[in-house]
């Protein structure tokens, strides 16, 4: 059995349109000076009508395959996070297991909100130090885009599109890999982040069509506080559990919900303004994909190496929070 698991390779992949804040402007009434200051976004890429998540996961996780030197055939499992899966059922996971050729492998969909991919990194490292996995894909992917209420300017213009992959293997060499995990959920806020309609409790009908029941619903100025204080959190427990202190990490990955949310993170945990990884600006937030396109692109700028410590952080609909801390 593994000591832990680590990052053998990261993917990603997002559509090839990109939607301005101007161009936003002209769907709704907003502005690029609001989008910017209130959130420091200012573009994000949107998926063809034609597309669905697999289409970006596929791509993403090819990458990710390509720099672990491995092949679709020497998967254990795949870990699809999604809350805009290619269909309810069968799951995503299942798709992609046969797109990419797998074997007749475990495939299952994790739903955690953003913190998707946080919950099926930790599932991965169970299920590799237990020896039942040697290697597991784990995807990010989101097409929020299809989900989101464009005649509501508090929320459309927050949401990307993107997939994010990870192939995660056992490291026996007791230094690096996955140092520590934390998840956690509060239900009793779930209503502040929600999809109404289209599951047992309402399903589709034309009146959930009609008023757009089947799009993302969310009191935003709800969730500020909570996420500062989840994210803060975790990034102390984290640290605390691998026996480390919050100096001694190297790189932060925050959930790219809000730069807003981020900064006021950093602030609270006194964190240098370089120790902290910023793309919001160029993806907005895309649920389940942030933290490993943050990570993906950390890695490719240099920011990330061998022997960095990174604490992978993320919260969202459920309300779900947590948080991995790897030594790459
Ligand atoms: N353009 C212009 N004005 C706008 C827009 C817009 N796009 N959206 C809202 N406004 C207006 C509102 O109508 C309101 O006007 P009023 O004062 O006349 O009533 C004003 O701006 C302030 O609205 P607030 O909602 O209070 O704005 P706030 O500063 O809180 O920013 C935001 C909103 C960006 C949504 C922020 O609350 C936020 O980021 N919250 C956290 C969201 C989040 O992290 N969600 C969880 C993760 S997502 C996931 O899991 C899928």
């Amino acid at each position: 059995m593994a000591v832990r698991s680590r990052v053998l390779g990261t993917g990603m992949c997002v559509p090839d349109l990109i939607m301005t804040n101007d161009d936003l402007t002209r769907i709704v009434d907003t502005s690029d000076e609001w989008i910017v200051s209130r959130t420091g976004m200012k573009e994000r890429h949107r998926v063809r009508p034609d597309q669905a998540a697999s289409d970006l996961a596929i791509p993403a996780s090819r990458q990710a395959l390509e720099e672990a030197g491995l092949g679709a055939g020497d998967l254990d499992a795949i870990i699809v996070a999604t809350i805009t899966p290619d269909t309810i059922f069968p799951s995503t996971s299942c798709i992609l297991q046969d797109k990419l050729g797998a074997r007749h492998i475990t495939a299952f969909d994790v739903s955690a909100g953003c913190t998707g991919a946080i919950y099926a990194l930790a599932l991965a490292d169970m299920m590799i130090r237990a020896g039942d996995a040697r290697h597991v894909l784990i995807v990010g992917v989101e097409v929020l885009t299809k989900i989101t209420n464009w005649t509501d300017r508090s929320t459309c213009v927050l949401f990307g599109d993107a997939a994010g992959a990870m192939v995660v293997g056992p490291c026996d060499d007791g230094r690096h890999g996955m140092l520590s995990y934390y998840l956690a959920s509060d239900g009793a806020a779930g209503n502040t982040l929600f999809m109404p309609a289209g599951g047992s409790r309402l399903p589709a009908s034309h009146e959930t069509v009609d008023q757009r029941l089947h799009c993302l619903y969310m009191k935003g100025n709800e969730l500020f506080r909570p996420a500062v204080k989840m994210m803060s959190d975790s990034c102390i427990l984290l640290a605390e559990r691998a026996g480390l202190t919050l100096a001694d990490i190297d790189m932060y990955v925050f959930h790219q919900a809000n730069l807003r949310i981020i900064e006021a993170v950093g602030k609270r945990l006194e964190i240098p303004r370089e120790k902290v990884f910023v793309n919001i600006h160029k993806y907005a937030n895309t649920s389940t994909a942030t933290t490993i396109l943050a990570v993906h692109e950390a890695r490719r700028e240099g920011l990330i190496g061998s022997g960095s410590i990174v604490s992978q952080v993320a919260f969202g609909a459920g309300l779900t929070w947590g948080g991995v801390l790897w030594r790459w």
